[in-house]
């Protein structure tokens, strides 16, 4: 498979900047929010994907190698899904040093009050557990990740409903810099939602993450799949097979929801659950079968591309030096709009 980048692109199609925090290899929750949209959105935006390192060092202090290391996993799993380099631009974040000459200048325009409103962060400390003691670059990483978007002039941004107050900072941050140079350079963009809603924890918990060890990675075995499916939390008082059976709340039934090409069956399938007589065992091995077909070639796809990481990198390298040009053009406009270009 050729990992060789074009540079051609219409320029009357949206700029797509999105990314992920390099902290772990990705799982079936960002395939069903966001992996699967990226593979579609290439054939119709101008599609920048980041791999944002340095964001993610801002809660990994003491832990930089974790990130970096993860750079490869991610890039693996992006090429494993069907992202295609030749038609989106993937990039390393903290390779690109005028995001940091960007966030410079965007700083001045925030107040860290107005920082420590953003509902994100405030919920992203508190589970962290920082209470007063917060990394400054973690309290203003918003700014950082408006630069990454507004570096791109990027006008649609897939995000989930996490995302959200990053998008508003970001606007404003555009508004108050243009109103202050009294030029419209950097451009307001629109969220781009999620159809699908969040995939749970095998455990139920509303959440996949990793580090919850709830997840299925991309890269799962087909044991590892099985295994998985196996103990994933069903209804607690469907103890024998004869009685009903909750779908709510249940795992497999979530999961089916999101991958069950066949509603129709899958809605009789609910049914029965409901009335009783339906095994947990019956259910969980359709959706495992769904899942080894779905995981399978994602799987060998990846073992394919990690036999020549060489060559990974060398796309990375393509992909950060094209998006490089472009933060620049929008760097040497933001610098000159300031003034802050006196060698001409
Ligand atoms: N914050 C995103 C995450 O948690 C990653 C990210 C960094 C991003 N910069 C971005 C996403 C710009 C969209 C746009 O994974």
């Amino acid at each position: 498979m050729s990992l060789n980048a074009s540079t051609s692109s219409a320029p009357s199609r949206p700029i797509v900047l999105t990314g992920d925090r390099p902290t772990g290899p990705l799982h079936l929750g960002h395939y069903i929010g966001s992996l699967k949209s990226r593979v579609d959105l290439q054939h119709t935006a101008q599609q920048f994907i980041l791999l944002a390192d340095t964001q993610a060092m801002t809660d990994n202090v003491g832990r930089h190698q974790r990130v970096t290391e993860n750079v490869m996993e991610v890039a693996l799993d992006y090429l494993a899904v069907g992202i295609d380099p030749e038609k989106s631009t993937i990039f390393i974040q903290s390779q690109i040093s005028e995001l940091y000459e960007l966030s410079m200048v965007l700083l001045n325009l925030v107040t860290v009050s107005r920082l420590e409103r953003n509902p994100t962060i405030k919920e992203e400390i508190r589970l962290r557990g920082f209470e007063r003691d917060i990394p400054a670059g973690f309290l203003t990483y918003p700014v950082s990740q408006a630069a990454d978007i507004t570096a791109f002039k990027a006008t649609l941004v897939p995000v989930g409903n996490d995302q959200l107050p990053m998008i508003e900072q970001t606007n404003e941050l555009v508004r108050r810099f243009n109103n202050v140079v009294g030029k419209d350079i950097l451009v307001e963009c629109k969220e781009m939602l999620s159809a699908t809603s969040r995939l749970p924890g095998i455990d139920g918990k509303a959440k996949m993450s990793k580090s919850l060890g709830n997840s299925i990675p991309l890269g799962a075995t087909a044991a590892e799949i099985k295994k998985a499916v196996n103990n994933m939390y069903t209804d607690p008082n469907h103890l024998r097979v004869e009685d009903p059976g909750q779908v709510e709340g249940n795992v497999v039934f979530s999961f089916l929801d999101a991958f069950d090409p066949n509603k129709d069956e899958l809605e009789e399938l609910k049914a029965h659950y409901r009335r009783g007589g339906l095994g947990d065992s019956v259910v969980k091995r359709r959706l495992e079968a769904q899942l080894q077909a779905m995981i399978e070639p994602i799987r060998t796809r990846r073992e394919e591309f990690a036999k020549d990481k060489g060559e990974v990198l060398a796309m990375l390298k393509r992909g950060t030096e094209r998006a490089r040009g472009v933060a620049a053009q929008t760097l040497s406009e933001v610098n000159a709009a300031m003034g802050l270009n006196y060698f001409g």
